[in-house]
This record gives C-alpha cells, structure tokens and sequence, in this order.
C-alpha cells in the first residue's frame, strides 16, 4: 500500500468567507491519494514575543508547534497584503520558527498558492514566502508555480468552484503530491 502525507494547511486569510479558505478546502477535496489535507488554525496564535515564549510558551503555541510539527508536508495557501505575506501568516511562521533550531518547518516538502481577486494573484506574497522557506529549510516546490488572480469569480454563490479553475487547482495538487513523495523517499 503507497504512503498518506498529512499535510499542514496554513490559510493566510483569517476572514470567515476568506476565498482563500475555500481554495484551501477545494484543495482537500482534490487532493490525490497520497496526501491528506487537515488546515491548522493561526488566528489564535499571540502576535510572537520571546517574552512569552520559552519554558512555559502559551499554550497557543505550543499547540501549533505540536500540530505542523507531526505533519509530513506543509501547504501555504495566502492571499497578499500590501505586496507581501499577510501579518497572521507571517506571525505563525515566526511562532513556528522558534525555540532555535527547533523550527517545525525544517525539512517538510511545502508548497505555496497565492489567491487574490486582483490581476497578478498575489505574486509577492508568494514570492516573499519563499524567502522565507529558504531560512527556514523548506524544500518548496518550484513548479508550477501557482498563482490564482481573479479569484473573486473563483466560487458560485453556493460556494461552488468553478469549472474554469478547477483544472488549474487539480494540477497543482497532483504535482505536490508527486514532490511530497520524491521528498519523502
Ligand atoms: C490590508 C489589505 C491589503 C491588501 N493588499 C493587497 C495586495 O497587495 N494585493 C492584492 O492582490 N490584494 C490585496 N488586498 C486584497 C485581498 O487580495 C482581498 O481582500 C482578498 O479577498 C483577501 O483574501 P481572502 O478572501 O482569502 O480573505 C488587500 C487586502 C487587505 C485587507
């Protein structure tokens, strides 16, 4: 029997009808086989302050250390703010990065979709995240890049996504897939 990958989803959004929720959870839905998509939650992390962390880190913390910890691949699925990484993204990656040399991050094959309803689909979200992964010891996914601009046609009312996206979603999961195995052998 192959491999199942849980993969540690991180929304960047925070926002109840976030379409980059919806993205995240169409992503679960197309999904192959060898990965299983669970999304772990940021919007209740403490903004990161080494004053609070330590030996006794708010429980927060450690609950989401625990959770992307024991995951085998992490999956970022953000929008972009101000041309960059949105600042509860950015804070659960720092959450993530500490104590020292313990970041949960290091070595999980990951990945990164961008999603706005502008025109160039939050490229320097996407590109800054990736910044981040190579200090961070992501090995990323270099392609197909994704970046998904006109998202706020993504959904139907119903929440249905569109037949015209669907595509582009399915064939970037399935290439993760293949990345998370070739990085887990
Ligand atoms: C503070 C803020 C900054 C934003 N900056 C950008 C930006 O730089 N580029 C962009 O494409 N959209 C930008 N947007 C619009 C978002 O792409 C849009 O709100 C999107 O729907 C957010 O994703 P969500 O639906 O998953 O919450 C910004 C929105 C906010 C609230």
């Amino acid at each position: 029997m192959s491999n199942v990958y849980n993969v540690a989803v991180v929304v960047g959004s925070l926002r109840k009808a976030s379409i980059n929720r919806k993205v995240a959870l169409a992503l679960a839905e197309l999904a192959p086989a060898n990965l299983k998509l669970e999304i772990v939650e940021i919007g209740d992390l403490p903004l990161y302050n080494e004053d609070i962390d330590g030996d006794s880190p708010p429980a927060a913390y450690s609950t989401f250390r625990q959770k992307v910890g024991s995951s085998d691949a992490v999956l970022f699925v953000t929008p972009e703010y101000n041309r960059s990484v949105p600042a509860p993204l950015k804070n659960a990656i720092d959450v993530g990065s500490r104590p020292y040399g313990k970041a949960v991050w290091s070595g999980k094959p990951g990945a990164v979709i961008s999603v706005s309803p502008g025109a160039i689909g939050g490229f320097g979200a996407n590109q800054h995240l990736r910044q981040s992964f190579v200090f961070l010891n992501v090995p990323c996914m270099q392609q197909p890049e994704a970046y998904l601009g006109g998202a706020g046609s993504a959904f139907d009312e119903a929440g249905k996504l569109s037949e015209s996206v669907k595509p582009f979603l399915q064939s970037f999961i399935n290439a993760y897939g293949q990345f998370v195995e070739q990085h887990k052998k």
